[in-house]
């Protein structure tokens, strides 16, 4: 249940989290950064309770991010003044994830070859004992068992490192598991952090892989990339970004003929979605001008030879999910 938290209260509870969870006066602590907020966050918290001595974040780089993730993160680090520890493992991922469609499958490769990655770069630290810090939120939580038919089922296998191997001994720490997602900008705005990273729209752990509908491979990857920018770019420009809760594009793997100068193309198509919500758990479509749609949609025809349909996505949640998968 959302607790309406005011600022000092949010610092104050998280700082007493530490305080009852972590007795050691220079604990080892190792925080996957994944460079969305919540972790991002996490690791500034961490660094404003914690001593940094033994502290480790890592940033696994699948390959399956946008254009601006990887060299947006480093800056926050930068100014952070924390060292961030980037594994590059973008071909494993991709090789595994070839010829691969279902969706479930795909998070499931994703979350498992990331506990891989992640378990052997432990390993190299040679910390016997540790805390595996998360930003996981209250949403994380009842998301993943959400309730059909009296039945409780995992709609989603939701991306954290909770399984990671055995021989690994660590006590999970979880200092946002009781916060929104507006409760964990509020601490990060408290905290100082530039505004334009703390109001940046969630982007889902296991990245683009679920948003490329169909094979993910790097043509497609890179197709998708491309649309992202030009749509996440163009809502800035237009003052829109703000007004949306999150926006994103989706590439289908279904294809169609259009006409491009005097040539018959046959390409795939791309859909857009910009929603209204406060917590992710109920979403609304933000209402933006036909007009400007169509703008933005022959942007994407004529910078990305790939595709040559643009749709735009006006389902609320529910019935349907803001993900597309
Ligand atoms: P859905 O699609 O379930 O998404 O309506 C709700 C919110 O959760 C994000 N999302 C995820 N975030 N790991 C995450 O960290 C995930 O596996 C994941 N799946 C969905 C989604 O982007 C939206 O904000």
């Amino acid at each position: 249940m959302k607790q309406n938290w005011k600022n000092n209260d949010l610092h104050q509870t998280i700082g007493r989290y530490f305080k009852i969870n972590v007795k050691e006066k220079k604990p080892n602590i190792v925080c996957a950064v994944s460079g969305g907020v919540d972790s991002t966050v996490l690791a500034f918290a961490i660094s404003k309770y914690m001593k940094l001595d033994n502290v480790h974040f890592i940033f696994v780089n699948n390959g399956l991010l946008r254009k601006y993730d990887v060299k947006n993160i480093k800056a926050v680090f930068k100014s952070f003044n924390l060292k961030l520890n980037i594994i590059n493992a973008e071909h494993l991922f991709l090789k595994k994830l070839k010829n691969v469609i279902d969706p479930e499958q795909k998070r499931k490769i994703i979350g498992g070859l990331f506990i891989e990655v992640f378990s052997k770069y432990i390993r190299k630290l040679e910390q016997k004992d540790f805390y595996l810090a998360q930003g996981t939120l209250y949403t994380d939580i009842i998301e993943s068992r959400s309730y059909h038919g009296g039945k409780s089922v995992t709609i989603k296998s939701h991306h954290n490192v909770g399984g990671l191997p055995k021989d690994l001994k660590f006590d999970v720490i979880e200092p946002f598991r009781e916060l929104f997602k507006d409760e964990v900008r509020r601490l990060g705005l408290f905290y100082k952090l530039d505004e334009k990273f703390i109001n940046r729209h969630p982007f889902p752990g296991p990245g683009l892989g679920i948003r490329c509908i169909g094979k993910v491979n790097r043509q497609r990857l890179d197709t998708l990339r491309e649309i992202d920018e030009i749509f996440i770019k163009f809502l800035i420009e237009k003052d829109l970004y703000k007004n949306s809760w999150q926006a994103f594009a989706v590439l289908l793997p279904v294809k169609s003929v259009g006409v491009m100068g005097d040539e018959r193309t046959y390409e795939e198509t791309c859909v857009l979605r910009s929603i209204n919500s406060v917590d992710g758990m109920t979403a609304d479509v933000t209402n933006i001008d036909v007009t400007i749609l169509s703008e933005v949609a022959t942007l994407i025809v004529n910078k990305v030879p790939r595709v040559n349909k643009v749709l735009y996505d006006i389902t609320s949640k529910p019935p349907s999910t803001i993900e597309w998968e």
